[in-house]
């Protein structure tokens, strides 16, 4: 067992939270030995991912970006949150606000985001969420996935952490795509990501 502090990680999202929900349930089964779940931020005060925080007792903030004049301030305001709850780790669950480089850069490998699809394909600017699997089927490819990364200055750009390939079925819809690619992949990467980076910084 370490004796160090546990990592404390802020999960960002902006929608369903489906991937939060498996770091929460990873937690809980103890798969996640080097960190701690201490914080949620949302972009906006619907998701439900502010409900699944909720219900786990951990704390939630919701920062929106039209609450500030330009990027910089509202980049600033999301770093006081992190500073307030001493924020040593962060991970990117569905957060479809941007982040630009005044802010990766200072968290250097301390940010980790979840992308649902095999980077470099499908990825950067535009790709997001639906449009992601719905890019990859219409280009055909017979197998996709998820890739979980460090974040940089480059969208999708970053080191990658873990991949997993899902198999793209005849018939598929990009919700079909989605729902399996997130339980054959996301769910199942992001909290394994989450603990090696977690364990590093503990280091
Ligand atoms: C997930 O599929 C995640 O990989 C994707 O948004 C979905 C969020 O779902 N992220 C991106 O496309 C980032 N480029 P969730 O809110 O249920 O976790």
């Amino acid at each position: 067992m370490s004796l160090n502090k546990k990592t404390r990680i802020a999960v960002f999202v902006s929608g369903g939270g489906t991937n939060l929900q498996a770091l929460i349930d990873a937690a809980k089964r103890g798969e996640i030995p080097s960190g701690e779940l201490a914080l949620v931020l949302a972009s906006n005060d619907k998701a439900y991912a502010l409900t699944r925080a909720a219900e786990n007792n951990i704390p939630s903030v919701v920062v929106k970006r039209k609450d500030y004049a330009d990027q910089i301030a509202y980049e600033e305001a999301v770093k006081a949150v992190l500073a307030e709850n001493g924020i040593d780790m962060i991970v990117l669950a569905g957060f479809m606000t941007i982040l630009s480089e005044n802010f990766t850069s200072a968290y250097p490998k301390r940010i980790v985001n979840v992308h649902p699809s095999l980077i470099p394909s499908f990825c950067g600017a535009g790709f997001y969420g639906l449009h992601v699997h719905e890019a990859a089927l219409e280009y055909g490819v017979k197998v996709t996935g998820a890739t979980v990364h460090y974040v940089n200055e480059i969208p999708d750009g970053g080191e990658i952490i873990l991949q997993k390939a899902v198999e793209i079925l005849e018939g598929d819809t990009a919700e079909v795509l989605q729902k399996r690619v997130m339980e054959h992949a996301e769910w199942i990467l992001l909290p394994k990501a989450v603990e090696l980076v977690a364990k590093k910084l503990q280091a």
